[in-house]
């Protein structure tokens, strides 16, 4: 099989890998893809952002499955486009990406599903959303309602902070068309989950629960980044695996059902688990980055299959395959199956100093000669530069360690980390440290 997949960052280099290592053995193209994904597949300069080149590349190359990591294509519609060709597609149309292209769009599918979500009110004059913050509890979280590479949404424990983020969205238009609609939602609080369903729009499973890092520093403080580090699964209360299944994922299926779109590919649900059960902050529709790095580990299937068969609307066929009960496996987590639940992984991400914010990029990259089994690097923001491996992005690598346990899957990433160098490296050192309250 020809598979191409979209994209250049750490999330694209893992599934990649996990691709590579099907036993169908692919031939894998990446667009534009990174010096990590190289080991294993064609990186190629096509735009991922011109629905036409990524075509032509797949008549030339006889594509047979695209698989889109990033949002912009999404929400451009590559997925409809290569559809329309005849090609078989992982990621949703246009249509399905707006539940994450436009956040007002995702909170009306949550209340037609009746899926708990924080209360919220959208506004795009600035003086009524002044007037309405003048008015909401603190902290309150302002989100630009379109894509902006996580830098859209604030967490505001003041009225100045919302309302500075307020005034980049709706005045300096900072994030473009995506800012120039905004959402005032209630603050939640409680540990965050990443739930990424893959449905063929039929039939779907849920792969491992896992959790990001969202913040650039430890202990959950500064500014937010695309994600400094992640691991799963998490261990969730019995009874919280079927609750999620049943009140989340099926009703927010339906509903799409519903609406008449069409959904191949994974839809990512943003959960916070708030004392009074789980609800919804955000959907994605693509894989998460950087959980993708340490989900796909732990996936027991064939990925390749799972990505074709549900591009293919023949996801059930893969889904027979998964074994419905074993020891360890959690009830009520539909293809649990899938998942080894006595495996860990954690990534830890190795950043550029100054990310989120201004950095400088072109640092000589000295990496370990070796992986092992239980720890590798996923490449981020690298690139081959005449003298060798050179940091060319915020997020530059991930160290990904699996073991029997969480401790184990921490220590391997760590150790793998330590062997990293390069000016200026920035990373967590508390990824993964689960606290007495279990976060
Ligand atoms: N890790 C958060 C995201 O992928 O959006």
């Amino acid at each position: 099989m020809n598979v191409l997949v979209v994209g250049s960052g750490g999330r694209e280099h893992a599934l990649v890998r996990q691709l590579a290592a099907s036993a169908q053995a692919p031939r894998i193209f990446a667009c534009p893809g990174n010096p990590g994904i190289s080991r294993h597949a064609v990186n190629t300069e096509v735009d991922p952002l011109s629905n036409d080149a990524v075509a032509a590349f797949c008549r030339e190359q006889e594509i047979d499955l695209v698989i889109i990591g990033p949002e912009a294509p999404l929400i451009n519609g590559l997925a409809d486009h290569l559809r329309r060709d005849g090609v078989a597609v992982f990621g949703p149309g246009a249509m399905g990406a707006r539940l994450e292209g436009d956040k007002e769009f995702a909170k009306e599918v949550l209340a037609s599903a009746g899926v708990p979500t924080p209360h919220y009110h959208a506004f795009s004059n600035l003086e009524s959303a002044l007037k309405h913050l003048a008015t909401v509890e603190l902290p309150v979280v302002v989100k630009a309602c379109g894509a902006a590479q996580g830098k859209g949404v604030a967490v505001c424990s003041t009225r100045e902070e919302a309302e500075k983020h307020i005034r980049l969205c709706l005045q300096d238009q900072v994030f473009g068309q995506s800012g120039l609609r905004i959402i005032m939602e209630d603050c939640l609080f409680g540990p965050e989950l990443s739930v990424l369903i893959v449905t063929d729009g039929q039939d779907y499973c849920l792969l491992a629960p896992s959790r990001d890092h969202k913040r650039i520093g430890e202990q959950d403080k500064g500014p937010n980044t695309g994600g400094m580090g992640a691991y799963a699964p998490v261990p969730l209360p019995a009874d919280l695996y079927a609750q999620i299944d049943t009140r989340i994922v099926l009703p927010v299926l339906a509903e799409l059902r519903r609406r008449d779109i069409p959904y191949r590919g994974v839809l990512y649900a943003g959960l916070m688990l708030t004392e009074g059960g789980p609800q919804v902050l955000e959907f994605n529709c693509r894989f998460g980055d950087p959980e993708t790095q340490v989900v796909l580990p732990l996936y027991q299937g064939d990925f390749l299959d799972l990505c074709w068969t549900t591009a293919t609307g023949q996801l059930g066929r893969h889904l027979q395959g998964a074994p419905r009960s074993a020891a360890g496996v959690p009830a009520g987590w539909t293809g649990a199956g899938l998942t080894t639940w006595d495996r860990h992984a954690v990534v830890v991400v190795a950043a550029s100093d100054g990310y989120p914010g201004t950095y400088t990029r072109g640092k000589a990259i000295d990496l370990p000669a070796e992986e092992a089994p239980d720890r590798w690097l996923i490449h981020a923001g690298t690139r081959q530069g005449p003298q060798g491996l050179v940091t060319d992005g915020g997020r530059v690598l991930g160290a990904v360690g699996t073991g029997r346990d969480l401790p184990a899957a921490r220590k391997a990433a760590y150790e793998l980390l330590d062997q990293v160098h390069f000016e200026g490296l920035t990373f967590r050192r508390d990824i993964a440290a689960i606290g007495k309250e279990g976060r």
